[in-house]
Order: C-alpha cells, then structure tokens, then sequence
C-alpha cells in the first residue's frame, strides 16, 4: 500500500507561546524539529483572531518550508484577507476550514455544499495561483460531492468525531470509522486526493491510516502534548511508526 504522508501542525507551539506573550517557544523551531524527525510537511493555521499562529510565523514557515523544500500546507478561513495571504505567499496547499471566533478549534467541516458560490471563487483564485486546494469537510456524501463539484484537488476528512466518540468509548465509534472509510472511497472515485486529520493520537491513528485512499494525515495538539512527555522528536517518530505499521510498512 501507498506510503500515508504525515503533516505536522504546530499551532500548539504558538498557543504556549503567545500565553506569556514571550518569543518562545518558536514554531519554526519546532517546524525545522518536526521535519528531521519524520514529518513530510508543516501545517499551521492563521486564524482571523490571531489566537496562535501569527502572520510573521507564516512568514517564517514559509521560508523553512521553501529552503527545506517541504510542503507548507496553510489552513485558513474563506475571507477576502485570508485568500490575499495565501496569494502573497503561494504555500504548497491551502486547506479551507470553517472558522467561528468564539470556538476553542475548529469544530465541524466546512458546509461546502450550503456556500458553493462563497467557496468556489476562492477555490479557482488559489488555484490559479498555482497553490494546491483542500477543504476540510465531513465525511458526508452530499459535502464530498460538493467538493468535487466546487473544483477541490483535496478533500481533508474531519476526524475530530470518530476519535472523541473512541476517547469517551461510545458505541458510535465504529458508525464514525465507517463513514470516513466510505468517504474515502467515494472522495477517490470521484478523483479527490484524501487526507484526513482533526484529534487524531496514538490511539486513533491505526485505524484511519489504514483506510487506503488516505494519502496524509495532519496532526498538531495530541503531538503537541505528549512533546512534553517525551519530547517533540520521538512523539512524531511515533505517530510515524503507527502509521507505517497501520500500512504495513517497516517503520522508518
Ligand atoms: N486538520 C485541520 C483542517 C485542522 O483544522 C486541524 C486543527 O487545526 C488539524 C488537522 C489538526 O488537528 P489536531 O490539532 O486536533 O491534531
């Protein structure tokens, strides 16, 4: 099977930084760290408020990420300043999210189906522009559909519900799995790169990465955390075993 990409976000870096209002903990610091380590390419999100990632960090990932020549995939919201700023610094790929002010993440996928002629102006700007666009959505037959039709390259998988239902042990767990494995299935046929991402762990991380259409997972806060257990360097080297191993692959 495919080798399954995996996406580091440091936004969690910035958060613990920006909680003291000090120049560290650096997220391309981190960035540079996650890279050596096994990351295939960094993911942060510019939220409107600024909350953690701010724009002289974008400005500085995107110059990692060009001298490394990794992918920076840049999360952002469907707003006129936030297309300005992936178009001043053309990132590899940029993921629309949803964004609500007063929500602690980024808590459901993008309703892609409900604002086709919001979402699909700035799906062709990017594009055109050479930047590679994924949507966060659900994996809902109606808002895949969307996402195809709405001119996407990638659709990013929400599995922030699978891995809380497997966290508090509900029984819809396996309902979650499933949907994420059918809509793998129907986002490939339909000719959409899949990636997934949103609350993975160690835990949770198995089972969406052996869904074959899966080609990359972006994972921050759980990797975050467990950095300071036993370090940022052997939390992703991990995360990247399971991977490997939900592929069948010798662990790198
Ligand atoms: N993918 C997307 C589109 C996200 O918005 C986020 C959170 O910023 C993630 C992946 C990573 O989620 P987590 O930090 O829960 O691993």
């Amino acid at each position: 099977m495919r080798r399954i990409r995996l996406g580091v976000n440091i936004d969690h870096v910035a958060t613990i930084r920006n909680a003291r209002g000090e120049a560290y903990p650096d997220p391309s610091r981190a960035a540079e760290l996650a890279l050596v380590a096994g990351a295939d390419g960094i993911t942060a999100h510019l939220r409107e408020d600024r909350r953690h990632i701010s724009d002289s960090d974008i400005d500085a990932l995107a110059a990692l990420c060009r001298k490394r020549g990794r992918p920076l995939n840049l999360e952002m919201a469907v707003t006129a300043e936030m297309e300005a700023i992936a178009l001043a610094h053309r990132p590899h790929a940029a993921c629309l999210v949803p964004e609500r002010r007063e929500e602690v993440t980024t808590e459901g996928g993008l309703d892609v189906a409900g604002q086709h002629n919001r979402v699909a102006p700035v799906v062709a700007n990017l594009k055109a522009a050479g930047i590679r666009v994924s949507l966060f959505i659900e994996p809902d037959p109606v808002q895949i559909a969307a996402a195809a039709a709405v001119g996407a390259q990638v659709v990013e998988l929400h599995t922030g519900a699978y891995c809380l239902a497997v966290r508090e042990r509900r029984p819809d767990a396996d309902r979650l799995l499933a949907a994420l494995r059918e809509g793998a299935a129907q986002a490939a046929a339909l000719g959409l790169e899949v990636h997934a991402g949103h609350g993975i762990d160690y835990e949770t991380v198995s089972a969406v990465a052996v869904i074959p259409e899966i080609a990359e997972l972006n994972i921050g806060h759980f990797l975050i955390g467990e950095a300071i257990f036993i370090g940022l360097d052997a939390a992703i080297r991990r995360m990247r075993a399971l991977m490997d191993a939900a592929r069948g692959e010798a662990a790198a």
